[in-house]
């Protein structure tokens, strides 16, 4: 991460939508952590680098760090935001994703979209001239594992040679943690219940790409097969955004699930603790394991916004 960035290494990205951790090359993600690093060392160097540059913000769930990090990330590189929260302006209800996105692209020079189905984010990008970004559906949360692998890069050696154990619900951010386990070659353990794993398509795609980088991807339903002598634990909600109704259910379903002390005694003993957050304390993982020394889930947060603003310059950039 020391090395000096050049521009062209992604400049190439120009343009271009951010929909699932599957549209960067290995190569890409390597060039965006040496462009965040330099921007976390050197913000001030960046202050202008997206002069004028306006992003549209659409939010259909809550948000409290991709709000905080898009617009802070946005403002810091010289840019502004407008910011669309849930139920105003109605993706694909009040007007028709078409209509919206032919709209913003006369507008804006970039677009965050946090939704619920993938497909809306895919026919946006289709639709609209400028760059899409995800900014999560109930299938992907790219953004989220761009910033929790360069933080897993700040912490530990070499990833390829990591074991991963994602333990708790296998949708949205499992399965771009799988994705972007693959292309690091790392191994990837997913400990989940039998009837919440993750989906096939995405477990079958995360293997392919884990056979030519030398990765290894394993699905269980064991969370202790999952944790032991893993380098990294990371869990998730058991109730995700849009499921509250499904949430007594869940409570029982993954208490088998939950990062304690005894779960993460299977570990390494220098093992990181980590969440994409909002963490529901006492549920998917106790305070002692959340308030640990080994918990690195603030500094998962705060790299949201270096990773961000990679990204921004990379596909709004001139
Ligand atoms: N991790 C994450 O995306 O947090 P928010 O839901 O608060 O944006
Ligand atoms: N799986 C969670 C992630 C929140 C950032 C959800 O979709 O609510």
């Amino acid at each position: 991460m020391k090395k000096k960035q050049k521009k062209s290494d992604y400049a190439k990205m120009q343009g271009r939508d951010f929909l699932s951790v599957d549209d960067l090359s290995i190569q890409e993600i390597k060039s965006l952590f040496e462009l965040a690093a330099d921007m976390k060392r050197r913000p001030k160097k960046y202050r202008k680098a997206l002069d004028g540059k306006i992003l549209a913000l659409i939010f259909e769930k809550p948000s409290l760090r991709t709000r905080t990090t898009f617009t802070v990330a946005i403002q810091s590189l010289g840019g502004t935001c407008v910011d669309y929260p849930p139920g105003d302006i109605g993706l694909g209800k009040r007007e028709s994703v078409y209509d919206i996105a032919k709209n913003l692209e006369r507008m804006v020079n970039g677009v965050m979209i946090r939704t619920f189905g993938q497909d809306i984010v895919s026919s946006f990008a289709v639709y609209a001239s400028i760059p899409v970004i995800n900014g999560l559906t109930d299938f992907e949360h790219p953004c989220q594992a761009m910033a929790d692998f360069f933080t897993i890069a700040e912490h530990k050696k070499n990833i390829k040679k990591l074991k991963i154990a994602y333990i708790g619900d296998g949708n949205n951010v499992a399965h771009s943690l799988l994705l972007m386990a693959a292309k690091w070659g790392a191994s990837m353990y997913v400990a989940t219940p039998p009837d919440y794993a993750a989906e096939a398509s995405v477990v079958q795609h995360a293997q392919d790409i884990a056979q030519k980088s030398g990765g290894s991807i394993i699905v269980t339903t064991d969370p202790i097969e999952a944790v032991r002598d893993a380098d990294v634990i990371y869990t998730d909600t058991w109730t995700s955004m849009g499921q509250e109704a499904e949430s007594i259910i869940r409570r029982n379903i993954f208490k088998p699930y939950q990062v304690n002390r005894e779960l993460f005694s299977n570990a390494k003993h220098d093992a990181l603790f980590m969440h994409c957050l909002p963490a529901h304390r006492g549920e998917e993982v106790t305070d002692e394991i959340i308030d640990s020394p080994n918990s690195v889930v603030f500094d998962e947060a705060e790299n949201r916004l270096h990773v961000q603003k990679a990204i921004l310059l990379a596909l709004l950039g001139d």
